[in-house]
């Protein structure tokens, strides 16, 4: 009697985390109708296009090589597409071991006093995770190595956001760094992640339980910060308290591997570039990106006082045209479409509402 109540018991424990499983990988998301904000063009194929970061007058930063032992920020102008992508050349790095491992995440600073553009690349060297510190000269168009930041908590960062000078935030993805124990982390639908905060002299944890933060941002004023939550598959909207500590206000389920925001600083929408299949953008890490596609997603997300209000597909492929897109930025008229480890599309902003 009770070895079949205990069965029937464990039964549905189980079914119920297969349910869980299927509904969380995705994969039943095969049939993908493609459609695009206007005609796209790829401006390069190789490498990806992780993270991008768009100054007011449209120059573009974007990390590529995630999976590469050595990667790059490379230089995208809105006003001038035709020029296509360049490479940065970075100046001053002799003394930096592993430099530029893994490029991933990018945010910048830009003193408001000198107009100074600091850029704070995120990088996976062996061990500890740490940020490199360049500036900007906008005439040479090249990077000067400016310093390193890291913190004994910096495990397994994935993004950041600048609130002021050498502060800010950033998240963590897992919580594990063992790659059998990121299994169960995965699998066992684990919520370690987390949201640091990093003061200039150290980091501590503002926001914790979190289903494996990916991208984060702020809104225009500051006064929000938007998390993607890649497990959870939802937007989590953060109040900024004065101590730099948060509090949720708002959470947005969306259905998708959400990977980095873009914040749009006039209307204060968001651009988030997602994966329809979560299941499919693990295996395609997995596989360090040559051989496999994975689906793209871009969402744009309308808010009202920073809230968000409207969420709207403006573009879905199945991956032939860019596979696995982490990053999306709206600018006059066009999108700007990256990718974990492949391509950089850009596409006509004719139909986003
Ligand atoms: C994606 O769609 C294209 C065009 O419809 C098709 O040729 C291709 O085989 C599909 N690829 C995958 C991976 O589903």
């Amino acid at each position: 009697m009770y070895g079949k109540i205990i069965f029937l018991i464990l039964l549905a424990v189980l079914i119920q985390y297969l349910i869980r499983l299927w509904s969380f990988l995705g994969y039943y998301k095969d049939v993908i109708y493609h459609h695009a904000p206007g005609p796209c063009r790829t401006l390069y194929e190789e490498d990806g296009s992780e993270d991008l970061y768009v100054l007011k007058n449209g120059l573009a930063f974007i990390t590529s090589g995630y999976y590469l032992a050595k990667g790059k920020v490379k230089l995208f102008d809105f006003n001038d597409p035709r020029h296509g992508v360049e490479d940065l050349p970075i100046l001053g790095i002799d003394a930096v071991p592993n430099f530029m491992a893994h490029t991933h995440g990018i945010s910048v600073w830009e003193q408001p006093e000198t107009g100074v553009v600091y850029l704070y690349v995120l990088t996976h060297p062996p061990g500890q995770d740490r940020i490199e510190v360049f500036q900007f000269d906008q005439t040479k168009r090249e990077l000067k190595y400016f310093k390193s930041i890291t913190d004994p908590l910096f495990r397994s960062m994935n993004d950041l956001v600048l609130i002021d000078i050498d502060k800010f935030y950033i998240t963590q993805f897992f919580w594990f760094k063992n790659p059998y124990l990121v299994y169960m982390e995965i699998y066992l639908f684990l919520k370690y992640g987390e949201v640091l905060f990093f003061d200039g002299m150290k980091a501590r944890s503002v926001a914790s339980s979190l289903h494996q933060p990916n991208g984060i941002n702020v809104s225009p004023d500051k006064s929000l910060v938007y998390v993607a939550e890649f497990g959870g598959q939802q937007i989590t909207v953060f109040k900024r308290n004065k101590d730099d500590s948060l509090d949720v206000i708002q959470t947005v389920p969306v259905d998708s591997g959400v990977d980095n925001i873009e914040v749009d600083p006039i209307s204060g929408d968001l651009w988030v570039g997602g994966h329809p299949s979560v299941g499919k953008a693990l295996e395609y890490d997995a596989n360090a990106g040559k051989n496999r596609t994975a689906p793209s997603q871009v969402l744009r997300m309308k808010t009202s006082k920073g809230l968000i209000t409207d969420v709207i597909e403006v573009y879905r492929n199945n991956g032939t045209e860019i596979s696995a897109s982490t990053v999306a930025t709206h600018f006059k008229g066009r999108i700007l479409i990256g990718s974990v480890g492949s391509q950089l599309l850009l596409c006509d902003a004719k139909y986003i509402d």
